[in-house]
């Protein structure tokens, strides 16, 4: 398993997982359109030339969002996320951001685990945040000096 930059050839895959994983999925056009922000930063893990997982983030004024996470089901509890968010951060330090903040459901305790056993922290709710099913958004962040 190794953790890239997304590059073109990623992208139907990363929607395919999009599909897969949410039930708001981003476009195979939003993805690809990633590729040419600067402001963005797309990590996948791959197995050969299988996307087995997939950060999205953007960085502002040295503040990031994580937007999108998702592991393949056959490939979970493997460690992949925790090791992409891991990457992430190190990217980010290179570009002189210096938090990485996500909206997690309420409900969805893997991810919550997954985010407080990496040192991310709650800072605010957003009540009826999500749809399909409508759900509160748990705001949650992680800081680190640069
Ligand atoms: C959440 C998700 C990304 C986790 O991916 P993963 O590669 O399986 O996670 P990891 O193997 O790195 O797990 C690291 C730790 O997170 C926690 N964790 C992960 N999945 C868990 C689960 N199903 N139940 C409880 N804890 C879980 C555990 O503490 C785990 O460590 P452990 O396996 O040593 O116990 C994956 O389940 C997924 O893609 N879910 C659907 C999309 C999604 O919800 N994305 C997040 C949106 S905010």
């Amino acid at each position: 398993m190794k953790i890239v930059t997304m590059e073109s050839c990623h992208v139907p895959q990363v929607a395919a997982l999009e599909k897969l994983c949410f039930s708001d999925p981003w476009s195979e056009n939003s993805v690809a359109s990633e590729l040419s922000n600067d402001l963005s930063c797309w990590l996948v893990a791959l197995d050969g030339d299988t996307v087995a997982g997939y950060v999205g983030s953007q960085t502002v004024l040295g503040e990031t969002d994580m937007m999108n996470l998702a592991v393949s089901p056959e490939y979970r509890r493997k460690g992949i996320a925790k090791a992409l968010v891991n990457a992430l951060v190190e990217q980010l330090k290179q570009r002189e951001s210096h938090c990485l903040t996500l909206e997690v459901r309420l409900s969805n305790e893997p991810a919550r685990t997954l985010y407080e056993s990496l040192g991310f922290v709650q800072i605010g709710r957003r009540p009826g945040y999500y749809h399909n099913p409508k759900e509160d958004g748990l705001i949650l962040r992680k800081e680190w000096e640069i």
